[in-house]
């Protein structure tokens, strides 16, 4: 379902920006078994990846506990905001966490072995939470806005994210 609000779009916009960078580290993680050397694309892609991480869980989640759950938390819809904020908390720190090695082995210059296994094994688990926290919130959540918000809420929540990207 195509999202009809203005914040539900952008909120949707990032999701699947997010999709599309967790499905190029499983292309990466899958075709490289062993560990690969950091050549100065790898080590770009690495940087912007962390960032991108970065941002999905610190603006993009934060966003969406300050200004979005709260609306369902007004029309008694608790269960929907309790399960998607568990799954920020879990999140959270995987993201950030796999987002400091790929800074760190950009910064050394290389990954060596063992931390390319962990990264491999975390990158795997977080791909898997993230994709299936994102699906929800497509298939629930950006729905649900619409039922929720007037044209101008929406407009004022639209500003306001927009404000946080710049
Ligand atoms: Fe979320
Ligand atoms: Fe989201």
């Amino acid at each position: 379902m195509f999202p009809t609000t203005r914040i539900g779009s952008l909120l949707h916009r990032d999701h699947m920006a997010t999709v599309e960078a967790l499905e190029a580290l499983e292309r990466l993680l899958s075709k490289n078994r062993k560990t690969p050397p950091l050549d100065a694309a790898l080590k770009d892609w690495l940087i912007w990846l962390a960032g991108l991480l970065r941002a999905e869980v610190e603006t993009h989640f934060g966003f969406e506990e300050d200004r979005v759950f709260p609306l369902f938390l007004a029309q008694g819809q608790t269960g929907i905001v309790e399960i998607l904020s568990q799954e920020h908390e879990t999140i959270l720190p995987m993201a950030r966490h796999l987002a400091a090695m790929a800074e760190a082995a950009v910064a050394a210059g290389r990954f060596a072995d063992a931390d390319w296994a962990t990264f491999r094994m975390k990158g795997g688990e977080l791909i898997e939470r993230e994709l299936f926290h994102i699906q929800k919130e497509e298939m629930g959540l950006l729905a649900g806005i619409a039922a929720l918000i007037d044209p101008a809420t929406d407009a004022a929540l639209a500003d306001a994210f927009a404000a946080l990207e710049r």
